[in-house]
């Protein structure tokens, strides 16, 4: 029978051993970053309550409304409560991330939960570059009681860009503005209604609905016509309370001491419902349309919202790592690392002899391997070589009769006869 191929996914790929690296490499960089900031590592499901999600992102977010992947349900009929639940993959890290910390009462144990995690996001979305259905993320989350802090705001943001800098991205504009706390928020809305009255009728047809659902949202239009009716506003940010306005000029204040040049954008509100006050987004020009690297804020009623105590407030960013690579011009790495050892063995006799050897020098941890379709020599000379051996080890007649194996050096050619009791010791000192 003829089966057809299956293929991966469309908006999904493949990380490859040889990308698999780089990708480590970098896992590596940000951990030991984020560990001495004191952020420790959180590891929540794939998959969460859509539910979950649609009350922390808001119904009329485009991810939420959009790109949302939902499972099938297949819980058993009868499971208690479970039948009714509808659950999606994850789209974003903060929601799963609060749901834990309400769920395990963080807010009782410690002042200030600084949480991290860098793993699989999903969305929907139309795939382009820069743009998948299976994408990374690492996130960092601050969340504790009375917690809001103007150095903290500054701190979190100057940790996205340290991160970006550690990894070789130089090419980058961080934006930042303030939505102010809920009252502000709702000034802002309505002042952007009325700026944008006048010009209702030549906003998109998306935009029409979004100017009554969420007028936030026609800010983040990428239709022509609706970016220059954006652009012309005139918005400022006005509609911040004085508390508001003094914390913002705090957090500006604090970022210039710790280095971090930004650039404010009275325009950037961002996707998400959840954030109120500080906002920020990273941008590089190198990523096309898609040029968001990463982007975050504070968000102060999340935790309530979410059955949490009232009075915990939080702020966190994500950063893309696919993104990040893009950036890099790395999407693809080429490393093959190396092995110490490789073995050459002339028939079967010599194979099983090569085996025993190799499982010795595996036993101390050193990196072997053979080539197990015991073709010619110059075929498995071919493949220590693809491997990167350090060193080729010979098993042939000869060797069998005497005792002992040779050991090529591949960098410089040598070679010299080793006692196979001798061989462990030579690898090990
Ligand atoms: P977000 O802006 O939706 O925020 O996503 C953060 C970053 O994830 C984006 O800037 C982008 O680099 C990457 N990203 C998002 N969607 C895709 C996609 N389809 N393909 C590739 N990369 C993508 C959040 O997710 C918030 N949870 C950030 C946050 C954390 N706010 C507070 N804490």
């Amino acid at each position: 029978m003829n089966y057809s191929k299956f293929s991966i996914p469309r908006g999904t790929s493949d990380i490859l051993p040889c990308d698999v690296q780089l990708w480590q490499q970098m896992e590596a960089m940000v951990r030991n970053i984020l560990s001495v900031y004191h952020y420790q590592e959180i590891r929540t499901p794939f998959f969460e309550e859509t539910e979950l999600f649609a009350r922390s992102m808001g119904q009329t977010s485009d991810v939420v409304e959009k790109q949302m992947l939902n499972l099938q349900k297949n819980t058993r009929e009868g499971e208690k409560g479970e039948s009714k639940k509808s659950y999606s993959l994850r789209p974003e890290g903060t929601a799963s991330v609060v749901r834990s910390y309400v769920e395990n009462n963080f807010d009782k144990k410690e002042n200030l939960s600084k949480l991290f995690y860098m793993g699989p996001m999903f969305r929907g979305e139309r795939p382009q570059k820069g743009r998948l259905r299976q994408f990374h993320q690492i996130g960092v989350e601050a969340i504790g009681p009375n917690s809001a802090s103007p150095f903290l705001d500054a701190e979190v943001i100057a940790l996205s860009v340290r991160l970006l800098e550690s990894l070789g991205v130089t090419d980058y504009v961080l934006k930042l503005n303030s939505l102010g706390f809920s009252e502000d928020k709702k000034n802002f809305s309505s002042m952007l209604r009325q700026h944008l009255e006048q010009k209702k009728s030549v906003l998109c047809l998306t935009c029409q609905e979004r100017f009554v659902k969420n007028v936030f949202r026609v800010l983040d239009c990428k239709n022509a016509e609706c970016r220059k009716i954006v652009r012309s506003l005139d918005i400022g940010n006005s509609y911040l309370s004085k508390e508001a306005q003094d914390y913002y000029q705090r957090v500006k204040q604090a970022l210039t001491s710790l280095g971090v040049r930004y650039e404010e954008d009275f325009t950037l509100v961002r996707g998400l419902d959840y954030y109120t006050q500080t906002v920020f987004e990273i941008t590089s020009s190198s990523l096309g349309s898609q040029d968001a690297l990463g982007a975050g804020g504070r968000y102060s009623q999340l935790v309530s919202e979410l059955g949490g105590s009232e009075g915990v407030d939080a702020i966190g960013f994500s950063l893309g790592m696919e993104r990040i690579l893009l950036a890099l011009g790395q999407d693809s790495g080429s490393s093959e690392q190396g092995i110490d050892v490789f073995f050459v063995a002339f028939d079967e006799k010599c194979f099983l002899k090569a085996f025993e050897l190799m499982n010795q020098l595996r036993q101390q941890n050193i990196l072997s391997d053979i080539d197990y379709r015991l073709g010619s020599i110059k075929s498995q000379m071919k493949a220590a070589d693809k491997a990167c051996a350090r060193h080729v080890l010979i098993v042939g007649q000869d060797e069998l009769q005497k005792g002992c194996v040779t050991v090529k050096d591949m960098k410089t050619g040598e070679q010299k006869e080793i006692l196979f009791d001798q061989i462990v010791e030579f690898f090990i000192s």
